[in-house]
This record gives structure tokens, sequence and C-alpha cells, in this order.
């Protein structure tokens, strides 16, 4: 006989939830029978949230146990139910003998304009639903029951939820999360792309690949795929508590627990009432090339305060006295390899100038770079230049050129020690005119003791960011926490790394990332925001230094990267002589170099067209500031013919397009140098064949032809 019984919580959901009509949950899809596995319990409560186009539902449940959710997508599940609550120190935990105090339900459906993004008009439309709870008794050890509500959102794109804590006699006081009691309980053993957490170098691995119930305890975003469905897992609007992990619950299980990044003395997150917890986000498709379309980590952040200063927030391309440290040409250290020079900057700044590269980023400029300085407490001088080294003459020349000149703070993890500099290094790069600055925390712990994901390193770049934005200056953070969208609310956080990026090519004495790395990373990492991957390497003969390192890729697909990768500042990576090529002995621009010379970094839209986690990608973005369109195509070390229709151009328009192609014997260990140029008309009607190498891509510039 067919069991019924998962009709009664949506008819309790009714009697007992009176701001939630009737008519409204019977307009809801219909579930598949129950996720649940033990029977409801006589006294349980059960709400229900669907996406605007009905494909998410979202269910909540309360009995005395505890308070719990599930979610299905096109009616199947992806979460059973998994629990909610939270653990304060010295507390009993905040879970179960709950009461309802008060449910609303709201609507939201707007359009914002990010400052720069790859989208020049992002639409924020969701269902909420907020649940406000007392705990129903108070037991030994407390003076008074405690309050909070849960949030839920659900998007067309995804689900998103958080704890909201007011200010309460209950929780007065200095307040120690000891664990947020958030769980994960999949409905079904994905493929999972994760990176280990709780290891010294943070995000800087290659993904894992491994079926879920292997995941032991990973970062996010956790990017899972089935035939049915591409779910990823993070947090958006990270600010003021620690970085969420998960952790799985057994061996061969695939329940999961957050698990925060704590303080070395085990506290997760240290705070006051009210608090409210990041958005927990699980983002839902029907493929992994979906999930990249989705801007849910984005609209889950605050707006930017009113009357925020964006006049200095300029997306664009920089270079870098930085590759040749990487290879080994130059060093950080003062002496004989010393790579910031006067004379070296002028060269950059020249080449930089006539070739319209907007910035140039100068690392080792500054004192304190002395011999193994990533394996000591900090010595560097956020104010003071090294020897050889004229600051002010520097920036006085890339004025007279028009180019910015970007700053460097290495850190070496040593919180503490930048801060005291801070307010000073930031005067002076306003002094300076200098409207940009990379920053470094190479170090296993922060301070010696603190993780690089833990509230400490949360708490600091907030403020790294807010005295950046007093002083005018765009923030580009390596070694820091990962994204969770906070560029929404503060525009002026442009970029970080938080991924294992081309350095490990240059000279990580594991010789470097695998071609693949590449065409994972978009799909994972690249789901929480932009990343300072630095593309544009032209040289892959730099082995003299470093005979066992190679950049995987070829030339094209070092093109195809910038239109791959998202990131509002991206890097031109190489040197200024490896963009030459000698021509009847006299130096010449690459060719291929107009590529990187034309392709923007703001966009007014952007479309993941095709691809396979691991396998290849491609992008279709059009500029903000013209009509041009753009395509990134990127493979792993497997050769592959891909087909592009242009249905995406405007219909009826002619287009130049201007192809960068892997020639017929390009690979991207033998032959890495071997391109093609192909110049032809098309139109949105056309279709065409792009070849990409072992390790290759390619790079296609549609400008209309007026
Ligand atoms: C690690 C950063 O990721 C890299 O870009 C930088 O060159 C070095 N630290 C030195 O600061
Ligand atoms: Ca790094």
């Amino acid at each position: 006989m067919r069991n019924f019984s998962w009709l009664l919580p949506i008819l309790l959901l009714a009697l007992f939830c009176p701001k939630v009509s009737a008519a409204k949950v019977q307009d809801m899809p219909m579930l598949q029978p129950p996720l649940l596995r033990d029977k409801p319990a006589p006294q349980m409560q059960h709400w229900q949230l669907a996406s605007p186009d009905g494909q998410i539902v979202l269910q909540v449940r309360l009995d005395a146990k505890a308070l719990a959710y599930a979610v299905s997508y096109r009616n199947k599940p992806v979460l059973q139910w998994s629990k909610l609550g939270l653990q304060f120190s010295g507390q009993p935990a905040l879970q179960g003998s709950l009461q309802v105090q008060q449910v609303e339900q709201q609507q939201h459906d707007s359009v914002w304009q990010p400052v720069w993004g790859q989208r020049a008009r992002i639409r924020d439309h969701y269902q909420l639903l907020r649940i406000t709870l007392a705990e129903a008794q108070v037991r030994a050890g407390q003076a008074l029951a405690r309050r909070f509500s849960l949030v839920f959102r659900a998007y067309n794109d995804g689900v998103a939820f958080r704890y909201e804590v007011p200010a309460q006699a209950g929780l007065a006081g200095d307040l120690v999360l000891s664990e947020e009691l958030t769980e994960f309980a999949f409905a079904r053993n994905f493929n999972s792309w994760w990176v280990p957490a709780y290891r010294d170098l943070s995000f800087e691995y290659q993904y894992l690949h491994s079926a879920l119930f292997s995941v032991t305890v990973a970062h996010t975003p956790l990017t899972l795929l089935d035939d049915e469905m591409a779910v990823a897992v993070h947090e958006a609007a990270l600010t003021n508590y620690s970085s969420m992990t998960l952790r799985s619950q057994g061996d061969n299980q695939i329940r999961f627990l957050a698990d925060l990044m704590p303080w070395s003395n085990g506290d997760r997150v240290r705070t006051r009432a009210p608090f409210q917890t990041p958005w927990r986000t699980i983002q839902l498709a029907p493929d992994e090339v979906a999930l990249l379309n989705s801007d849910l980590i984005l609209n889950l952040n605050e707006p930017m305060a009113e009357g925020t200063d964006t006049s200095y927030i300029k997306p664009g391309k920089y270079m870098g006295i930085w590759w040749e440290m990487h290879v080994g040409e130059k060093d950080w250290s003062p002496g004989p390899k010393q790579g910031a020079t006067t004379a070296r900057a002028r060269q950059y700044i020249d080449f930089a100038a006539q070739h319209k590269i907007g910035s140039l980023l100068i690392e080792g400029w500054n004192q304190g770079w002395e011999g193994e300085w990533w394996q000591r407490p900090p010595t560097f001088s956020f104010t003071k230049p090294v020897a050889g080294f004229d600051l002010a003459q520097v920036a006085a020349y890339a004025k007279s050129k028009g180019v910015q000149l970007i700053g460097h703070h290495e850190t070496a993890a040593g919180i503490r020690y930048y801060e005291a500099q801070m307010a000073a290094a930031f005067g002076l790069y306003q002094q300076l005119g200098i409207h940009s600055v990379k920053m470094g925390y190479v170090g296993k712990r922060l301070d010696g003791t603190e993780w690089h994901d833990s509230q400490y390193m949360v708490q600091h770049l907030q403020k790294v960011v807010q005295t950046a934005a007093a002083h005018q200056v765009m923030v580009n953070a390596h070694e820091t926490v990962k994204d969770t969208g906070l560029s929404r609310t503060y525009p002026n956080l442009m970029t970080r790394e938080s991924v294992r990026g081309m350095e490990y090519n240059g000279g990580s004495p594991d010789t470097g990332n695998l071609p693949n790395h590449t065409v994972i990373i978009p799909f994972t990492r690249g789901l929480a925001g932009p990343i300072d991957f630095t593309p544009g390497i032209f040289n892959f003969n730099y082995q003299k230094n470093r005979p066992h390192n190679r950049v995987p890729s070829t030339l094209v697909n070092q093109l195809a990267l910038y239109v791959t990768l998202y990131s509002p500042l991206q890097m031109v990576a190489d040197l200024p002589e490896n963009y030459l090529q000698q021509v009847d002995g006299k130096p010449q621009l690459h060719p291929a170099f107009a590529f990187i010379q034309a392709v923007p970094t703001d966009w007014q839209h952007s479309k993941a067209l095709q691809g396979k986690i691991g396998q290849f990608l491609l992008v279709a973005r059009q500029d903000k500031h013209s009509e041009d369109w753009f395509v990134g195509a990127t493979t792993n070390e497997e050769a592959r013919t891909l087909k592009l229709k242009l249905d995406f151009l405007k219909a009826g328009q002619v287009y130049q397009l201007t192809a960068y192609l892997d020639a017929p014997d390009a690979h991207w260990r033998h032959q890495p140098m071997a391109y093609q140029i192909k110049q032809q008309t098309v139109t949105a009607q056309n279709e065409l064949t792009l070849p990409l190498a072992p390790g290759g891509g390619a790079a296609l510039q549609f400008t209309p032809v007026k």
C-alpha cells in the first residue's frame, strides 16, 4: 500500500503557519516522496520554500529533537534532512527543544549593477522564509531562553540560509562559538572536486577528484556532479566569522558537518550578539557549465554603502617585476640578482606604455627581503625602498608615461607586524598616486599560530580593505581566505589568489601544475569569485634555471585563459623581452600579443557555453565598453575539436573574427609556441570548428564591421 505520510507535514504547514497561505502551498511543485528516514514526530512542524521557477524545493521541519532542512532539485533529492544549530562554549547546544515564535515569507526581484564584473546587470530574484525560534525550556546552567532566526532564500540557481542571533539577555557579553551544528547530509554519492582543509598551503593545491564518500575535510567551494545535476556548496558574505569547511561524519559517509576553521586555542568564532553567520550556499544547475553562470554568491552580499567612492576603481591589465623572480632569473633579495631596480622598472614602464598595458607591479621594491624571508618573522619596511630602487623617481616616470604603479605588501604572514605599519604604508601610496596594492601572506600560520582561513584573517582582510578604500586603493590579496562575494559590498576588493596559481609552474620544486588544472579551477575555485591566476606566459623555454619546471600549456591556451579565468585585474605575466620576437634581426612585438592588448577585463555579458570539469571549457564574453565579443576555449592534456555556434552574436550584424588557434603540430610539452592567426567575417548564423591541441586552446575576437 502506498504511504501518504509525507503529506502530513504539508497539511500541518497550512495549519501552523498562518503567514503562508494554503493556496500558495498548493501552487508549489510536488515533492518527491519523503526524503526522511525516520517517522515524523506527531508535533512536527514543516515549511517549504520553492525557487521562483519551482525547480528547487527547500523543506524545513522542526520536531522535539531538532530543526532540519532538506533540498531537492527537479524532484531529485540533493540533501536529506540535515540538522541546524549553534553551540556556544559553556552552554547547552542551541538545537533541540525549540519553539516557533514567528514565520515570515517574502519575495524579492530587482536588478543591480556592479561597479565591475562578469555582467553589467545582475538579477536578484528569490523567495525568502524567516523562522524565528526560542528555546522551549531553560536548561541547567542557563538563566534565560535563547532566541535566533534561520533565514532561507531560494533562487533559481540555488538555495542559501544563515543564522541571525539578536542581542538578548540570554546571550550577553563575549561569546565563543565552539561549533556550528550545520549539517549537509547529501542524498547521493556525487563525483567531488575538492581541496583538503587544514593543510599548510591553504587553497594552493591541485584539486582532488574522488567519490563524495572519500572526502575527509574539504574547503569550499566543494563541487559535486552526477548525471542528473551539478552542485556547489560554499558560503557568501564571510565577515567577522571563520571560513567554513565540510567534515565527513565518518568513513564511507556522505553526511558532512560545517567545520569552522578555528583559532589556535580551538575557538571557532569569537563574537557578541547581535551577529549573523555567513550564508551557507548550495548552488544547483543541470550541469557544471550552468554552475558557472550563477550569480548566487554575489546576490547574497550586501549592496555597497550609498556614497561609496568608486572613482579610483578601474579594472585592467598589469605587468610585473615578478615572473623573472619565480623563474630564477632575478631575486626579491637585494644584491646582484635584485629584480626591483630603477633601471628595470623603467624598462617595464616603457614597454607597458608603448603597448597599452595600464599598470605595473614591482615586487621586492622595499627593504627586508634578505635571504629566506619566508622562514622568519617579517623584517619588511612598507615605506622604505631598497637601495638601487628610487621609488619617487619610478613613480614620477610611470606617471609621465601614463602607467599606474601597483604597490606590494608581502607580510610573510605577520599580521600584527603589518597592521602596525598599515596606515603609513597606505598613506605613502596615496601620496604617490598609487591606487592598487597586492599583498601576500606567505607562511604556514599567521603570526606563527593562526590558520589563513580563520576568523583572524577574515577580520584582518576587512581592515585591509577598509583602510585601502580610505586611501583610494584597490586590493589584490594573495594567500588570504577564500572569496565569498564581498566585492559587491567593497568594490575595491578586486581579486585574490586562493588558488594554486601560475607561480607554481615557475619555480615550485614539485615542477608545477598539471595541464588539467586550468580546466578544473573555473568550476571550483572560480565559483567563489575572481582569480589572480596570472596568465600570459609566452616563453616556455626558461629551463636554464628551472630544468624541471614548465608551464603546461600552449601559447594560445595562455591567451584563452584571459577569458576562461575571470578577474577584473589580469596579469600580463611574462617579461617584456618575451613578448618580442626577432624578425630580420630586429625585435618585433609577437603577433599573438595583440589578443592580450585587446581583451578587456570588465564585461557586459559572460556566458559559459560548453565544458566538462577537468576536460575543457569554452566561455564567451562581451566587452562592457564596446560591441566586441571574446571567446576563450581551453583543454586538458587531450586534443579535441569543439563546434561553436555563434548565436550569441547580435543577429544581422557582420563581425570581423580574429582567431588565435593552435597550429596542427602544437603540443603543450613538445611544441607550445606553434600557433596560427586566421581572419574571416562571420555572423550569428555561422558555426566554427575549433581544433585544440593537447594542453591547448582557442582565443577569438569578434569586432562588428561598421
Ligand atoms: C606568493 C605570491 O602568490 C606571489 O605572487 C609573490 O610573488 C610571492 N608570494 C612573493 O610575495
Ligand atoms: Ca601564492
